[in-house]
């Protein structure tokens, strides 16, 4: 059964005064629509850690840093709802605009450090704006959990950090990342790749993985970065934004995974920006 399409925050909150009467553990998995199996798989461990699950679906804007590409985002409510059925959430979120930013709203939430880099350098503004809304949604949902993809794992940290410091009762999880045959990683920007650029963008997972056996093996980053970068221009990358190894906590730049550690991509592909990111086991030495 397709769930209730709830468009005003007081329709939210009087289903949630009932789950709350009902003792129900809720949980919350926020999302911009277009939603493919990375969601879907959210959605999953939502209803398999709580009673209640509310899928929020809002383009946000204040996270664009690029016109184009606010425009372009895909908007597919009807489908998306309908991918949710089989699912049994129970309700789906589709705030009308002025319910996340009423006529006058002046509020930005902003986390300092973990967003200077990464995303955060090539990207400025767009964590404000995630961590605006994500803190948005967090209050007016009053889930006790969310999940959120390692996907985007730089937002995963960031939106941690925001509901600690911020005090939201909140469990924030981390669910793994799924991907196409391929390895390409799940994303609703891979709708707007070309066939062309579909059949090259498999390559940049393994690349991934071969920088972390090479880790793994004692490498220092530093010394083979080059040859990753050359590996993805051979298979048709354009412009690497960043390929670094970090601290997986602090985001901090590492040349040796001597603690947990991250490495993590943004390329341009055929005029479409991807981005993934794998783990580095921690090398004891
Ligand atoms: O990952 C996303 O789709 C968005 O950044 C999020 C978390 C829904 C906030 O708009």
């Amino acid at each position: 059964m397709t769930a209730p399409i709830l468009r005003r925050l007081s329709d939210l909150r009087a289903l949630h005064s009932d789950w709350r009467r009902e003792g129900a553990r809720i949980g919350l998995v926020p999302t911009m629509g277009a939603l493919h199996e990375g969601h879907l798989s959210l959605v999953a461990a939502a209803k398999a850690a709580c009673d209640r699950v509310i899928v929020t679906i809002f383009v946000n804007p204040k996270q664009f840093n690029n016109a184009e590409d606010l425009a372009k985002y895909p908007r597919t409510e009807l489908a998306d709802a309908e991918k949710l059925a089989p699912y049994g959430v129970d309700a789906i979120y589709v705030p009308d605009p002025d319910q996340i930013y009423p006529e006058g709203y002046a509020t930005t939430v902003s986390v300092a450090g973990l967003t200077d880099v990464l995303e955060g350098e090539f990207r400025p503004g767009h964590f404000d704006g995630v961590a605006t809304v994500v803190a948005k949604l967090f209050l007016q949902c009053g889930a006790d959990a969310a999940f959120f993809g390692e996907k985007d794992y730089q937002q995963l940290m960031v939106v941690t950090r925001m509901a600690r410091d911020l005090d939201i009762p909140i469990t924030v999880q981390g669910c793994a990342t799924v991907r196409e045959a391929s390895g390409l990683a799940m994303s609703s920007r891979n709708l707007r790749l070309s066939p062309e650029a579909l059949g090259k963008a498999g390559q940049l997972y393994p690349v991934l993985q071969d920088l972390a056996n090479q880790l793994r093996g004692g490498a220092d980053f530093g010394d083979i970065v080059a040859g990753a970068r050359a590996t993805l221009a051979t298979a048709g990358f354009g412009e690497i934004e960043y390929l670094d190894l970090r601290c997986a906590e602090t985001l901090e730049p590492l040349s040796r995974p001597d603690r947990p550690a991250r490495l993590l991509v943004a390329a341009w592909l055929g005029g479409i920006r991807l981005i993934d990111n794998i783990a580095v086991d921690q090398l004891n030495d």
